[in-house]
């Protein structure tokens, strides 16, 4: 009875639900930015003495008598961006929370507006500036930012950042996750400086369904009368003068004849839009992508997805990817693999990643981390669920190499799931009807002995279903993969998201022997021979592309705390399945008729 009343609750507040609306600041590349990366002072907080002691007013002692019971001066450093786990050793398994405090020095200038911006913070996070609250985040992997324009000093200043990565069933994602619950501040932080009234977002893109209509909206912050807006792409002869309404907000769509980016050719044109005293470039690629019955259609033509599933781990160094030099590694490796498309898993990956995927030409799943069985019913974990979901596409609702937003991962066949993530679903569409919605789904119905149907309810909520299997290694020999038939409840596009098998690199034996690199391989050519046979085969992301952390994974000599289905060691090694991958992709290239 309890269950159904929470049951009920639940769903009814689905009503009220809307996403939040985000006030990020698009394209902080391209905006007047002061960095604040670098050495911060440190206190570790295991027992979140520090908001009562006020540790955010970075105080020192009045006189000779007075009791301050903290010195940010006098305490270790920690770099940002960066996990505070691969940092320090003695901060490999630890969750909770973390101050970090750094002085800085500003001038004001007339008729601008200062923000503080944060590229990701995992997982709650506190922001204090000059010993005043600027605001607080949850989620550990999408950028927020906050105005500080009436809190700065003219001078001598100093930000107090209190991050806690504590985990909680009410959380997304939840308690449980295979991956390392990596703290801190792990996106780059910076002062935006805006004027007085700013183009805080846009969307330019071309308009769905079309590949010479170009479709968008731009919303000002600060203006207090309808504005004009100019949005120029000198290269594609497009100038249009735009007027914005009370709310800032100006709609437009006009043709355009444009060259398509695809991977193939990743195009990207200078848009630059310009209002009053602000003037802003970004480089868009326009491309569009829909679904035909089981055909993904990327600018009007069927593709298969020749994809690799990836963590935002930093290769070599370990720890959560934050550099350019991080995402250069991982996308040349995806690259090197012949894919032309990356599962961006569980979460949404650093922003540097998904803008050197438009410059490469690399397709992208970007994902929200609903992951597992999560709090369902909870309205404050659909609340949380909303928020990172609007933050990633407001972020990246420009990148061309975006062309699926995921809402969940593996998570279990009921109806406040369901019903969840339905919600999601419609909330994406509504932030961004261009883009595709999937899921990844590991539930089926064994039908027959060797015949298995996916039929998850929330396949009706997606365009695109994303799969889980892992035949061979969770379930089943290798070899029992050529005797399995599939069935597909939907008329819809299929990604294989997920399968692979376990090795360190370097450990050999025969193919039946678990935990070798000869068993990757094995798991690998079953898989790749019965993927294509699955209805509605429009593409695959194996797990995994390198090797990443995970507590769930001790197995000492094999593990180490580390899942090893990478195809590349956490070393850089590359396994043997990795030229297996290699070469399946290579001859469909040539099937397709890719120019490299
Ligand atoms: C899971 C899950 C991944 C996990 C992988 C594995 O089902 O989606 O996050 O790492 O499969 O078990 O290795």
């Amino acid at each position: 009875m309890k269950r159904m009343l929470a049951l009920f609750i639940f769903l009814s507040s689905l009503c009220l639900a809307a996403p939040a609306t985000s006030t990020l600041i698009a394209n902080i590349p391209g905006r007047t930015t002061i960095s604040l990366n670098g050495p911060w002072n440190i206190i570790i907080d295991p027992y979140e003495t520090g908001l009562g002691s006020r540790y955010y007013r970075n105080a020192k002692p009045k006189d000779k008598s007075d009791l301050v019971e903290y010195n940010f001066d006098k305490s270790p450093t920690l770099k940002v961006p960066g996990d505070w786990n691969t940092q320090r050793d003695d901060l490999l398994f630890y969750e909770g929370p973390v101050w970090y405090r750094r002085m800085f020095t500003y001038h004001k200038h007339a008729n601008t507006r200062t923000y503080v911006y944060i590229g990701a913070a995992n997982y709650k996070t506190r922001v204090f500036l000059n010993g005043e609250k600027l605001g607080e985040h949850e989620g550990g992997f999408t950028p927020f930012n906050f105005e500080a324009t009436s809190l700065l000093h003219d001078g001598e200043n100093f930000l107090v950042v209190e991050v806690n990565n504590a985990r909680h069933v009410e959380d997304v994602p939840t308690v449980n996750t295979d991956w390392w619950n990596y703290g801190g501040i792990t996106g780059d932080v910076s002062l935006v400086e805006v004027p007085d009234a700013f183009i805080q977002d846009y969307f330019v893109q071309l308009a769905k369904g079309s590949r010479d209509e170009i479709a968008g909206w731009v919303q000002l912050n600060g203006a207090n009368s309808p504005q004009q807006v100019k949005l120029e792409i000198p290269e594609a002869k497009i100038k249009q003068t735009l007027t914005t309404d009370s709310s800032g907000r100006a709609e437009f769509h006009f043709p355009a004849k444009l060259v398509l980016w695809s991977p193939e050719n990743p195009k990207l044109y200078d848009v630059t839009l310009t209002s009053g005293a602000d003037k802003v470039t970004d480089q868009i690629g326009f491309r569009s992508i829909e679904t035909e019955g089981t055909k993904i259609l990327l600018n009007g033509k069927s593709i298969i997805l020749r994809g690799i599933a990836a963590h935002d781990e930093a290769p070599l160094r370990g720890g959560r990817a934050t550099t350019a030099a991080d995402a250069q590694t991982l996308l040349s490796y995806a690259k090197e693999l012949h894919c032309n498309f990356i599962r961006m898993a569980h979460y949404p990956h650093n922003e540097k990643e998904i803008r050197l995927a438009d410059r490469m030409g690399i397709l992208l799943w970007s994902e929200i981390p609903v992951y597992w069985d999560i709090d369902w019913t909870n309205p404050a974990t659909l609340a949380s669920a909303e928020s990172q979901l609007s933050e990633m596409i407001a972020r990246d609702h420009n990148r061309a190499s975006v062309i699926f937003w995921s809402l969940s991962n593996e998570t279990p066949i009921k109806p406040e799931r369901t019903a969840f993530i339905a919600q999601l679903a419609t909330d994406a569409r509504a932030l961004d009807s261009t883009r595709l919605i999937t899921s990844a789904l590991n539930r089926t119905t064994q039908l027959g002995p060797d015949l298995r149907e996916l039929n998850d309810p929330l396949g009706a909520s997606l365009d695109v279903l994303g799969m889980n299997e892992y035949v061979g290694w969770y379930e089943h020999k290798p070899e029992y993969a050529d005797q399995l038939q599939w069935k597909i409840a939907y008329d819809k596009p299929v990604i294989i998201s997920e399968f692979g098998a376990d090795a360190p690199a370097g450990r050999h034996g025969d193919k039946d022997e678990r935990w070798t690199e000869e068993y990757q391989v094995n798991v690998f050519q079953h898989q790749i021979a019965m993927v294509q046979r699955i209805p509605g085969f429009a593409g695959l992301s194996p797990w995994v592309l390198v090797d990443f952390r995970s507590p769930r994974r001790p197995l000492p000599g094999i593990q180490d705390y580390f899942n090893r289905k990478g195809l590349i060691s956490n070393q850089g090694a590359h396994k043997q399945a990795f030229y297996t991958l290699q070469k399946f992709y290579e001859g469909l290239e040539s099937q397709q008729g890719v120019k490299k």
